[in-house]
C-alpha cells in the first residue's frame, strides 16, 4: 500500500510513529495458573491498569484456567481482589464491571482432556460472543514442569494453531526458560513443534521496564555518551540487583534454582547486553536481537572461577528493622539446601570495544535494601594538573543508571570545592524520572502484555538469547556443583568473598 494511499485509510495514523497509544484488535488473554503468585500480584493489575488506560480493545475476554471447580463467579471476585489490590491505576468500578462482563473461566486440571475441550469450545463461541476472530494469547503463569502438559494439550486441541483459529494464537513463557542449555534446547523444540516460532514469546520482565528501555534512549539518542562507552575510557562497570525480601512462599521453585538461574541467567545478563550492545542499525525487534546476541556470545568467564566468582546463602539477620530468618530455616526448604540466594561474578566481553573491560554482575536476597542500577565507571584522567592534596576526595566519574526503585540516573564527577584554596571533590547530578516526568511509568507487566496482544516481540529475548545466557550460566553450576555456598548475614550487602572479588582488583563495590 502507498504512503498516500495509506493515509486515506486513517489519516490519524502513521505506522511509524509510536508515541501514538497502540491497541490491539479484538482478542483473548487466556491464563494458566490464575489462582499462583505471577497471576495475582502481577498479570490481573496488568490487565485491569491496561483497561483502565484504554489500551484493550473493545472486544477483549479475559480467561482463567486453573485446577479448582469455579464458576466464573468465583474467578471474577478471586480478580478482583487482585486487580484492585495490585493496580497502578485509580480504582474505577465502572472499568471492573465492562472487564467482569468479559471474563470466563475454565476450571480443570492440565492432564484433563475434557477441560482442555471446553477451553476450545469457549474460544470458538467468543467469535460470536464478542466478535473475536480466532486471536488468543495463551499466558503460562505456572510452573515449567508443567509446561509440556500444557502444551500438548493446546497441540491435541488443536487450539494452538493459528489455521485452525482463523485469527493469530500466541504462547506466553515464563523465564527461566528450562535451567540448562540442553533443557531449554527440548523445550524450545516443544514449544516451536506445538506454535510458529514468531508466536512465541519470553518473558523476561526487566526488558518491559521503562528505565531499562531509557538506557537505549540513553546511549543512542545522545551524543554525550557513545564516545566514551569503550574500553578506552571505561574502567569497569557494576550491575547490581539486590532485593531486601527473602523468598517468601516460594520455596519449592527457589530451592532448585538459586539466585544464579533465578536472576543473573536472566534479568542480569540482559542488563549486560542491553549495556554492552552495538547500536542497532534501526529499533526493529531483529536488529536489536542481532546486537544483544552478540554481546551474549562475546561474554567469557573469569579463567579462575573459584577467585571470580562468589556464591552465598543468608542466615537470620536484620532486614530493614526486621528480625528475618535464615534460608535453611525458611518454610520448605531443606535443611541441608546448598543453593544460592547470593551471587556474584566478574565476566567479560571479548569485543573490541569491551576487552579488557570488567563486567561485576552481583544480585542477592535479604540484602540491606531493594535496588538495581547500573554502574558505569570512567577511568582515572590520564594526567592531574593538580598536587595530590587537592584531589584527595576525587573519586572516578560514574555514570549510574538506576533502574529501581528510584527510576533515573545520576552523574558523578570533580568539581572545586569553592574558596581560595584548590580542593577537587566528588559532585553528583541527578535525574529522577518522578520529578521530570509527570505521567508514572507502566508497571513492566502492562507494557509486556500489551505487546503481546500487539505482536510486537521487540522485549521478549529469543531463544538464541536464552541458549547464549545458558552457556554462561552453566559452566558456574556445574563448577558450584560440589561446594557450599558461603553465609552472609540477612540484611548484609553479601558473603565477605565477594568484596575480595573486587579487593583483588583495587576496586569496591558501590553502596548503592
Ligand atoms: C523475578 C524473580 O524474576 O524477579 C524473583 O523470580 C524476584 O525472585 C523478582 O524477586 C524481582 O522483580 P522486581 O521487578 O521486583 O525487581
Amino acid at each position: 500500500m502507498s504512503n498516500l494511499s495509506a493515509s486515506l485509510v486513517n489519516p490519524l495514523r502513521d505506522p511509524a510513529d509510536r508515541r501514538l497509544p497502540r491497541v490491539p484488535g479484538p482478542c483473548a488473554l487466556v491464563m494458566f495458573g490464575v489462582t499462583g503468585d505471577l497471576a495475582q500480584r502481577k498479570l490481573i493489575p496488568a490487565v485491569y491498569d491496561l483497561a483502565h488506560r484504554g489500551l484493550l480493545p473493545p472486544s477483549f475476554v479475559m480467561v482463567g484456567f486453573a485446577r479448582r471447580d469455579w464458576g466464573e463467579g468465583e474467578f471474577i471476585e478471586l480478580a478482583r481482589k487482585a486487580a484492585q489490590a495490585g493496580a497502578r491505576t485509580p480504582w474505577s468500578d465502572q472499568v471492573w464491571q465492562r472487564l467482569a462482563d468479559a471474563t470466563r473461566f475454565v476450571g480443570g486440571s492440565f492432564d484433563d482432556d475434557s477441560a482442555f475441550d471446553t477451553l476450545a469450545s469457549t474460544l470458538d463461541a467468543l467469535r460470536h460472543s464478542h466478535g473475536i476472530p480466532g486471536n488468543a494469547a495463551f499466558y503460562l503463569a505456572i510452573p515449567p514442569e508443567a509446561f509440556p502438559t500444557v502444551l500438548r494439550q493446546l497441540e491435541r486441541t488443536k487450539i494452538a494453531s493459528n489455521d485452525e483459529a482463523g485469527g493469530w494464537r500466541r504462547v506466553v513463557v515464563e523465564k527461566p526458560f528450562g535451567t540448562d542449555a540442553e533443557s531449554a534446547h527440548t523445550l524450545n523444540a516443544l514449544v516451536d513443534d506445538v506454535f510458529t516460532p514468531q508466536d512465541v514469546f519470553r518473558i523476561d520482565h526487566y526488558l518491559g521496564k521503562e528505565s531499562v528501555q531509557n538506557l537505549l534512549a540513553l546511549r543512542f539518542a545522545n551524543t554525550l555518551f557513545e564516545p566514551v562507552w569503550n574500553s578506552h575510557y571505561v574502567d569497569s562497570v557494576q550491575i547490581t540487583m539486590a532485593e531486601d525480601l527473602g523468598i517468601g512462599s516460594r520455596a519449592g521453585f527457589y530451592d532448585r534454582a538459586g539466585a544464579t538461574r533465578d536472576v543473573l541467567q536472566n534479568h542480569l545478563l540482559q542488563l549486560l547486553a542491553l549495556t554492552a550492545m552495538e547500536e542497532p542499525v534501526s529499533f526493529s525487534a531483529e536488529a536489536i536481537r542481532i546486537e544483544k546476541l552478540k554481546v551474549l556470545r562475546a561474554i567469557s568467564l573469569p579463567e579462575d572461577l573459584a577467585s571470580g566468582t562468589v556464591r552465598g546463602q543468608y542466615e537470620r539477620g536484620w532486614c530493614l528493622g526486621e528480625r528475618v530468618l535464615g534460608y535453611l530455616d525458611e518454610k520448605g526448604v531443606p535443611a541441608d539446601s546448598t543453593t544460592e540466594t547470593y551471587v556474584a561474578v566478574e565476566l567479560g566481553i571479548q569485543t573490541r570495544r569491551w576487552a579488557g573491560v570488567p563486567f561485576y554482575l552481583r544480585t542477592g536476597k535479604r540484602l540491606p535494601h531493594r535496588v538495581t542500577e547500573i554502574a558505569v565507571s570512567f577511568a582515572k584522567a590520564p594526567h592531574l594538573p593538580f598536587s595530590q592534596t587537592d584531589t584527595e576526595q576525587l573519586g572516578r566519574n560514574q555514570l549510574v543508571v538506576r533502574v529501581q526503585p528510584d527510576e533515573g540516573m545520576t552523574l558523578k564527577f570533580g568539581s572545586k570545592v569553592p574558596g581560595s584554596q584548590m580542593e577537587v571533590r566528588d559532585v553528583a547530578m541527578d535525574f529522577h524520572y518522578g520529578e521530570v516526568f509527570t505521567q508514572s511509568s507502566p508497571e513492566a507487566y502492562e507494557r509486556l502484555v500489551l505487546d503481546v496482544l500487539l505482536g510486537d516481540s521487540t522485549l521478549f529475548p529469543t531463544a538464541e538469547e536464552v541458549n547464549a545466557s545458558w552457556c554462561v550460566v552453566d559452566p558456574l553450576e556445574q563448577h558450584w556443583q560440589e561446594s557450599s555456598p558461603k553465609k552472609y548475614r540477612a540484611g548484609s550487602w553479601g558473603p565477605q568473598q565477594a568484596d575480595e572479588l573486587l579487593e583483588r582488583t583495587g576496586r569496591t563495590w558501590r553502596r548503592p
